[in-house]
């Protein structure tokens, strides 16, 4: 088996830390970049050219290639209007079609899938605890839908003969992108509060573990859907109130109403108001450790100066 591995979204906050880490233990890269301008196919990483949004790519980039990790996708952090919502869902969609596509078409020899997800696809609760199996899905929430329409995409791949791993993602905390930045910014400027009730469960996860769960399904190949999120999720105003203790700054203000937010941000504040308290214990069965179990450690090491 090569150890050559087709990496989408590798340019993102997760594909950055995950490609170092895949260069360091010895994996040869191949990348599919919608951009242009970083495509260099002489020495590895290797990056390819792809828009899946026009049927584009470019076939090089499956050549040889053992397996895939698809992170692929336009941002969710972006104002939801009817434009942006179709790109965010058929970006996802197309991206996994396309590979499908060509796999089966060209009868690459791809072996094995792993692809992002996300617990958006669960329904909005307070109490649900929600494990792979038992999953409720929202027939109304917008980023529901973008999963579950992703998720199915993966039908795409039936007949052909590869394993596939669906890896559905909590809250990335990154000191360097994605949610930590923005939720950091109005408390270390005085203004923080905790949002909504403060009482939505936020299911987080700190990259490097997110980083150690794409490599450990690498390395075993396992097939199927699993949460991908820290042992112990926290309550909105429980993330706020970590944070603000760690960078040592009052959190005196009373919450940020929902109506308030939902002005401010429209539609797109469900990624905040949002409850969805997952459980990460079918990972862990495979064998998986986490480092960070407890948020307060996972941002004490991201906020360290
Ligand atoms: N960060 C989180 O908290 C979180 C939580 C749950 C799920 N996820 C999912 O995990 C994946 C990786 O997350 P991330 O935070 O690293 O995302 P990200 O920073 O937004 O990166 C996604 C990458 O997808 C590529 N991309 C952008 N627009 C595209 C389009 N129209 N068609 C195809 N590719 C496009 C880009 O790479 P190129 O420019 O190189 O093409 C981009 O760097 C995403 O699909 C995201 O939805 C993330």
């Amino acid at each position: 088996m090569s150890n050559k591995i087709l990496i989408t979204g590798a340019s993102g906050l997760v594909g950055r830390a995950l490609t170092d880490s895949l260069i360091q233990q010895g994996y040869k890269l191949h990348i599919l970049s919608t951009q242009k301008s970083k495509v260099n196919t002489n020495s590895y990483p290797k990056t390819f050219h792809w828009d899946p949004m026009s049927n584009e790519l470019d076939l090089r980039s499956l050549e040889g290639i053992d397996s895939i990790i698809n992170l692929a996708g336009a941002p969710i952090a972006q104002r939801w209007n009817k434009a942006a919502k179709s790109e965010i869902v058929n970006s996802r969609v197309k991206s996994l079609e396309i590979l499908a596509h060509h796999i089966k078409t060209h009868h690459f020899p791809v072996k094995y899938l792993v692809t992002a997800s996300a617990i958006g696809i669960y329904s909005n609760s307070v109490t649900q605890y929600y494990e792979e199996k038992q999953a409720q899905f929202s027939s109304n929430s917008f980023l529901s839908s973008v999963v579950q329409k992703w998720e199915a995409a993966l039908g795409a791949f039936d007949n052909a003969d590869l394993k596939i791993c669906i890896l559905r993602i909590g809250i990335v905390l990154d000191a360097n992108g994605g949610a930590l930045p923005k939720i950091m910014f109005p408390i270390k400027n005085y203004f923080g509060a905790a949002l909504g009730t403060g009482s939505q469960w936020q299911s987080w996860i700190h990259t490097e573990d997110l980083v150690g769960i794409f490599s450990h399904a690498l390395k075993s190949k396992i097939e199927g859907v699993y949460n991908a999120v820290a042992p112990n999720p926290v309550q909105q105003s429980e993330l706020t109130n970590t944070i603000a203790r760690i960078v040592g700054k009052p959190i005196y203000l009373p919450n940020v109403p929902q109506t308030v937010l939902k002005l401010i941000l429209g539609e797109m504040s469900a990624i905040v108001l949002e409850s969805q308290r997952v459980c990460s214990k079918k990972i862990q069965k495979t064998g998986f450790d986490f480092k960070f179990h407890e948020v307060s450690a996972a941002l004490e090491d991201l906020l360290r100066f």
